[in-house]
């Protein structure tokens, strides 16, 4: 494991079920609004999967490994990110906590040696999304914003579960309408201006 994660893994080896892993080290740093938020994004995952007919332990261990980055506190996380390497977009420097999706895959990968692409993929960009979406990748973000970790009703949600009857694409593209048309979101991350060029050349034809 590289040395820059050591502060935050230490030596806690996980031999078994990635998913318990995950929440172990959550709960060991006490974040358990993390573990909840997770198992939430999960059960979410499930039910839009069966609606799509999408299976496999793909989805359990995209959900539970998305935040595991949360270990790292967001003051911390650019430091990490150079140290670990990370290609390191502007708006990600501006705000690190972009960098969260990045650094939830490179601890997959570097304490957990998952090497699935397309599980790493969709931890990868679960905030952003980004052009070329897979299956995968959007059930994880349609997930992840339908179970937000924040008190009350997300704004969208309503919206959003109509378009997900019509596609994942629709939905997600619902989102990122929703984020983009905030006056208060100043520096829009160019995965995301992708990804909703690409979802909405798709989706309006
Ligand atoms: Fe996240
Ligand atoms: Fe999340």
């Amino acid at each position: 494991m590289r040395q820059a994660l050591r502060p935050y893994i230490g030596s806690f080896q996980w031999q078994g079920d990635p998913v318990e892993g995950v929440y172990e080290l959550l709960s060991h740093h006490g974040r358990f609004d993390i573990v909840a938020h997770e198992q939430a994004v999960a059960r979410t995952a499930r039910r839009i999967a069966a609606a799509y007919g999408i299976g496999g332990e793909k989805i359990e261990l995209a959900a539970a490994l998305h935040d595991v980055s949360a270990i790292i506190p967001d003051s911390e996380r650019l430091k990490v990110a150079a140290a670990l390497d990370i290609p390191m977009l502007k708006e990600e420097r501006q705000v690190p906590l972009l960098l969260h999706q990045k650094l939830s895959a490179v601890i997959a990968r570097e304490w957990l040696n998952i090497t699935d692409g397309e599980v790493l993929s969709a931890v990868a960009c679960h905030t952003t999304l980004k052009a070329g979406a897979s299956p995968l990748d959007l059930l994880l973000f349609i997930a992840d914003k339908l179970s937000w970790d924040r008190p009350g009703e997300p704004p969208y949600r309503q919206a959003m579960e109509r378009a997900l009857t019509r596609s994942m694409e629709e939905a997600a593209l619902c989102y990122l309408r929703h984020l983009l048309y905030d006056p208060e979101l100043l520096a829009p991350h160019p995965w995301m201006m992708r990804a909703f060029r690409e979802l909405s050349a798709c989706c309006e034809q």
